[in-house]
């Protein structure tokens, strides 16, 4: 009969080898703060000191459940035994403390308070390399004194702090410049934070950096009036468990010239609105995935279209091995089942979004006296651009001129036509590159000539303001919301 011998891994290797599957610094941070939210935590406290003394550290505090000695000791183990985990926990593998911790650093100490006693354990990955055991040590209590910030663990009734120290990873990268990569760094997880964790914060979870508290993106803009929100649509994944219940809601954005700076720092930002288009997944209210399509559609050049779509999917940790969730949390597959269903909500959002996208922007062949730009064909059938003389704003302008000049200015706008960059715009929109944002400048300058305008048609039609401002807005450029909005109360305010 066979033998059985215990094939023990080795475990400076094993280490060694699960730094590297694929944490980034932002990811590394929001699986700690799982763990802090599954703890029941209600404030999360992430520091690093704004100076490097030489024993640089960065700090994760959390005033959740806190643990034992015991508890504390199989928290650190690779591969923690736990008896199941709950309905709302974010944890699966029993993994992530550490591999997160250690993907970044090599000295990864925790100290946990409860029941008024601390305990601390720590791993040092030179210790497990020169010693080749899986040796973690126990940290006495006079040790426990020189571990960063545990002050504020001490000041908390319960709770847990995760210490990263020895951050080898950011000296390759930075070469040797620590702790400004990992200002850097941390700047850049605060917005993965704010997303990703957007659900906890808005239900009163405080997440703070260095004492400044993230306020959440909103991905789907829920509260802006002119967000389309399509009605959710729950399914069980298994017919008659309804543990495999999923939610699928759809959401189109308003156009772009209908949000206000507010709007986008509620969206992360303008790159997001093209760059977060697509799926956004939630497993227990916590964003693992966000912005592609899952190959359900191309993220080419239309994908310009369809950036105002957003699809967000709610599914349970029920479904974890269904959805094939990895360690990292941060890939998954859409099960087979669900795939046609999927298939046919990408195809509306796409639809809805390139109906705003062409709303707005689409030039119809002929003159439409609301558009400056108009578009025709050129003699060998191409698509031609011109400013359209008699746009009402051109001849708004050209209004204020004697017939003589009027020619002259007509020439003038026909040569600038004639010399529209089309292949230069081209190869930005294909490289992402163009700017659809309006400067400041542009915006007073706009807000400027709208406030003249609107005084020539209230003068000439003899009309009440409210009716000027209406003409005023059926026509381009005043026909954007944040244009028109800021016209409006210049008028009102002068
Ligand atoms: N901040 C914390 N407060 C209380 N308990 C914690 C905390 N962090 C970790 N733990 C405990 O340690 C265990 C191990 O954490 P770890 O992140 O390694 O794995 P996990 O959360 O169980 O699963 P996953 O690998 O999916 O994250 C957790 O299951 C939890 O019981
Ligand atoms: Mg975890």
């Amino acid at each position: 009969m066979a033998k059985k011998i215990e094939n023990v891994p080795s475990p400076n290797i094993l280490m060694n080898s699960m730094r590297s599957i694929g944490y980034s610094f932002k990811t590394a941070l929001a699986d700690i703060i799982d763990n802090s939210i599954s703890a029941g935590a209600k404030n999360i406290k992430i520091f690093l000191p704004v100076n490097d003394d030489g024993n640089l550290y960065l700090s994760i505090l959390d005033d959740g459940e806190g643990m034992n000695n015991v508890e504390l000791f199989n928290a650190m183990k690779y591969g923690s035994p736990r008896e199941g985990y709950g309905v709302n926990d974010l944890g699966r593998f029993g993994l992530g403390l550490k591999s997160a911790s250690l993907s970044q650093c090599k000295v990864l100490t925790v100290a946990s308070k409860k029941n008024h006693v601390i305990s601390c354990f720590q791993w040092d990955l030179d210790e497990v390399e020169r010693t080749k055991k899986w040796n973690c040590k126990e940290l006495e209590s006079f040790e426990i004194d020189f571990v960063p910030n545990i002050q504020s663990l001490k000041n908390f009734q319960k709770g847990t702090i995760v210490v990263w120290q020895d951050f080898d990873v950011a000296y390759k990268k930075s070469e040797g410049f620590v702790l400004p990569y990992l200002s850097e760094q941390l700047d850049i997880a605060s917005d993965h934070l704010r997303l990703v964790f957007q659900r906890f914060i808005n239900n009163g979870i405080t997440i703070s950096i260095n004492g400044h508290v993230l306020d959440a993106i909103d991905p789907f803009l829920e509260k802006h009036p002119k967000t389309d929100i399509k009605t959710p649509s729950s399914f069980r994944v298994i017919k008659d468990d309804p543990s495999t219940e999923i939610t699928v809601q759809s959401f189109i954005l308003p156009h772009q010239n209908d949000l206000s700076n507010e709007d986008i720092e509620k969206l992360g930002g303008m790159d997001e609105l093209r760059e977060g288009q697509g799926f956004y997944i939630y497993r227990n209210n916590r964003l693992i995935i966000y912005g592609t399509w899952f190959r359900l559609s191309s993220q080419n050049l239309s994908s310009e279209l369809y950036k105002y779509g957003r699809i967000k999917i709610d599914i349970p940790n029920s479904l974890d091995d269904m959805w094939e969730i990895d360690i990292k949390k941060q890939n998954a597959v859409i099960p087979k089942q669900i795939l046609n269903l999927l298939k046919k909500k990408v195809a509306d959002v796409k639809r809805s979004s390139t109906r705003k996208v062409e709303k707005r922007t689409k030039l119809s062949y002929g003159e439409d006296p609301n558009k400056i730009w108009n578009k025709g064909l050129s003699r060998n059938e191409k698509d031609r651009y011109y400013i359209n003389p008699n746009s009402t704003f051109v001849l708004n302008f050209l209004n204020q001129f004697e017939d003589k000049d009027r020619s002259k200015i007509l020439r003038f706008i026909e040569v600038i036509s004639s010399s529209l960059p089309f292949d230069d715009i081209y190869n930005s929109v294909c490289n992402k590159k163009n700017e659809t944002q309006l400067s400041e400048e542009q915006l007073d300058t706009l807000v400027m000539v709208g406030v003249s305008m609107f005084e020539q048609i209230r003068q000439i039609r003899q009309c009440t303001n409210e009716k000027a401002f209406e003409t005023l807005c059926q026509t381009e450029p005043f026909n954007s919301e944040v244009v028109s909005a800021k016209v409006w109360e210049r008028v009102n305010h002068d």
